[in-house]
């Protein structure tokens, strides 16, 4: 079956509808393209290609530079669905004219259709900007990543009355600002379910629970193939982490026995040629 190309509408629309949209990460050209091919609503080019694809502990090292070179891989191989560039730590934080060219960038140069900031009121005027040049934006609350410093690590967010409180105004601020859809991030799913029933732009949950419009994982945790952490809001559709070892050990084994390459897997020439060298 023909997959439908998801679009900017396509957000609000699914909310009015009813339809849960599924957005996956991706970082390469190869694995957005079978993410695409599964019909995959949307994809994200997430700033947490510094943990599972660099293999930093944290997502702050990564650059624009980084984002830029993985989304334009990414965009080659996406036909269907929408795909949005996450904007790394200090690409949007120093000045709004800053912001707003970092966030082009990923449009001019790397074909994404959107951008996602973390956080609320402290960047809201670089949203806006960004918003005004004509860039949709995904917002993103609860657990931010890029904050883990301040954070104090990977926490669960808005338990407290104040911290729930706080994350409700920061999503109806961000609906308001214009952003088309809004990642929460570790919550408790009573909250998010709070939120998503006020706003009228999708919620996306990650460790959000059940009651969000759409859901977001990052493809390795899905497949079972990043074990340096294992959140518990991740369900493994697959093991490919061991599928691979698996494979790898019996290429090993095949090329020490002399099993691999095979008669079938080599390349021949004529023997008159080959005659005329000895
Ligand atoms: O960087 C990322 O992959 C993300 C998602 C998990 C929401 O921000």
């Amino acid at each position: 079956m023909e997959n439908k190309r998801f679009t900017i509408d396509s957000f609000t629309k699914s909310k009015k509808e009813g339809h849960k949209i599924s957005m996956l990460t991706a970082y390469d050209y190869t694995m957005a393209k079978l993410v695409d091919d599964a019909g995959t609503d949307s994809i994200l080019v997430g700033d947490s290609l510094g943990m599972v694809m660099l293999g930093y502990d944290t997502t702050l090292q990564v650059t624009m530079d980084d984002m830029i070179h993985h989304t334009r891989a990414v965009s080659r191989g996406v036909k269907n669905a929408f795909l949005i560039g996450d904007m790394p730590f200090l690409s949007y934080h120093t000045s709004t004219h800053e912001a707003v060219k970092n966030a082009g960038r990923f449009v001019q140069e790397a074909g994404a259709q959107a951008v996602k900031l973390e956080r609320g009121s402290e960047v809201i005027e670089k949203i806006r900007a960004i918003i005004k040049a004509q860039i949709p934006v995904l917002g993103h609350i609860g657990l931010t990543p890029q904050s883990v410093n301040v954070m104090g690590g990977f926490k669960v967010q808005g338990r407290s009355q104040d911290q729930a409180a706080f994350l409700l105004e920061e999503a109806l601020r961000l609906q308001d600002a214009g952003v088309f859809g809004l990642v929460l991030e570790c919550v408790p799913e009573q909250l998010s379910k709070l939120i998503s029933a006020k706003l009228s732009i999708p919620t996306i949950g990650i460790g959000a629970g059940r009651y969000c419009d759409g859901q977001v994982l990052v493809i390795q945790d899905l497949l079972g193939m990043y074990k340096d952490m294992s959140p518990k809001f991740v369900k493994k559709y697959a093991e490919m982490g061991d599928g691979i070892v698996q494979a790898v050990r019996s290429y090993k084994e095949d090329v020490e026995k002399s099993r691999f390459p095979e008669e079938k897997h080599a390349f021949v020439m004529e023997d008159q040629i080959l005659e005329k060298l000895y």
